[in-house]
């Protein structure tokens, strides 16, 4: 089996949990200045983006399900010359490839629908918050979905949490407020416009608007939760490969993803194809393929671990995320946002404390 724990030498949970942190720090820098270095008459299509993202996710979810079909695996790869495995390679439309396609579309491959509507939704939110919020405030308050992803946990996996968990949750909501706050009433010049050196209108600014960026994000925070526990609780109350329910997932995705696009009120008038890429720049690009390797990541993360250890990388990301902050878009640091940020940084170190170690508040009576 690819990219089990035990071939990777190293614990394969704390390999991905650094992935995963660099890869959400990167992201929302990334997709953040794909959005507001252009101007709107030339920004790209995030429904473009997310449909992109889960083509090419599940394409490669794909090949790593055919690589880990019996027929493959067992191919003494290593002994045969290379037109001997090109040879080898399955095909469209060899056996493997059609055993495949009968696991993808087995009878309970339906459950997958649900986080798929969800998943998109949030990836959708996720261009909505990040357009209209600083990187820095939109991860501190994205960390909210820590407390969603608890909530969905108990209720659907029925876990049981301790009351140092619920405490952190309750310090985790009160430092997401705080930054919240600050971000709300304290913005800068030039953190909330960006247009290129030869816009003169406002029209082609990019306005930022932290009370629709602040929605977006809990929204996205409730769909984050649900459907990370959601795809949890099907891939591991099953045997099905996690790269069959990737592909699931993704061909469900595709419904959700394809709508907007359909349906778009601005028709194109380059075609299909052409119009799904205009304005498709670098930035687009490298929002697209860090989204794309991140839901893998993500996968590997809740299939090895939990939904809990993905929390902790996210907040680890917030750190990353910050410091870049500061030097790539002059973000200010105000001493609310340390406040609210550090109240989040201990809260989730206290909410992934393993049970027997949580810390502990005791007072000692000297006598005196
Ligand atoms: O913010 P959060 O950690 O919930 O984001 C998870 C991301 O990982 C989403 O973009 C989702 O599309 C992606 N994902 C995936 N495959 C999975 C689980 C999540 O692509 N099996």
């Amino acid at each position: 089996d690819l990219l089990t724990p035990k071939k990777c030498g190293m614990p394969l949970k704390y390999i991905s949990l650094v992935t995963l942190a660099v890869q959400n720090a990167a992201l929302s820098i990334v997709m953040h200045h794909s959005r507001v270095s252009t101007p709107p008459s030339l920004a790209y299509s995030p429904a473009s983006a997310v449909l992109l993202n889960e083509l090419l996710k599940g394409s490669i979810s794909f090949v790593i399900a055919l690589a880990n079909t019996r027929e493959v695996a067992d191919i003494p790869w290593r002994r045969m010359s290379l037109w001997q495995i090109i040879r080898s390679l399955p095909y469209p439309g060899s056996t493997p490839f059609w055993n495949l396609c009968g696991e993808i579309f087995s009878p309970d491959c339906w459950k997958l629908s649900i986080p798929a509507i969800l998943y998109v939704v949030q990836n959708s939110l996720q261009f909505v918050a990040i357009s209209n919020l600083p990187v820095a405030s939109f991860q501190v308050t994205y960390q909210m979905k820590i407390l969603t992803t608890a909530a969905f946990s108990v209720a659907l996996l029925r876990k049981k949490l301790t009351s140092t968990k619920w405490l952190s949750l309750f310090f985790l909501a009160i430092g997401v407020g705080i930054v919240q706050i600050q971000t709300s009433f304290v913005s800068t010049p030039k953190n909330q416009s960006v247009g290129s050196a030869h816009d003169s209108a406002p029209l082609h600014i990019h306005v930022m608007s932290p009370l629709r960026g602040f929605g977006a994000v809990t929204a996205a925070c409730f769909t984050s939760g649900l459907a990370g526990v959601y795809f949890e609780m099907v891939l591991k109350n099953s045997k099905v490969d996690l790269w069959v329910r990737n592909v699931q997932l993704s061909l469900f995705s595709l419904i959700p993803a394809l709508l907007p696009i359909l349906y778009s009120s601005t028709p194109s008038s380059v075609g299909f194809f052409p119009g799904l890429f205009r304005n498709f720049g670098m930035w687009a690009w490298a929002t697209v393929s860090i989204q794309v390797f991140g839901g893998l990541v993500t996968a590997i993360v809740i299939k090895y671990s939990d939904n809990i250890l993905k929390g902790f990388a996210t907040s680890l990301s917030i750190v990353l995320s910050f410091l870049a902050s500061v030097i790539l878009f002059d973000f200010k640091i105000t001493p609310s946002f340390v406040i609210g940020a550090t109240t989040v940084l201990c809260a989730t170190w206290m909410y992934n404390q393993p049970p027997g170690k949580e810390p502990t508040v005791s007072i000692v009576f000297t006598g005196q």
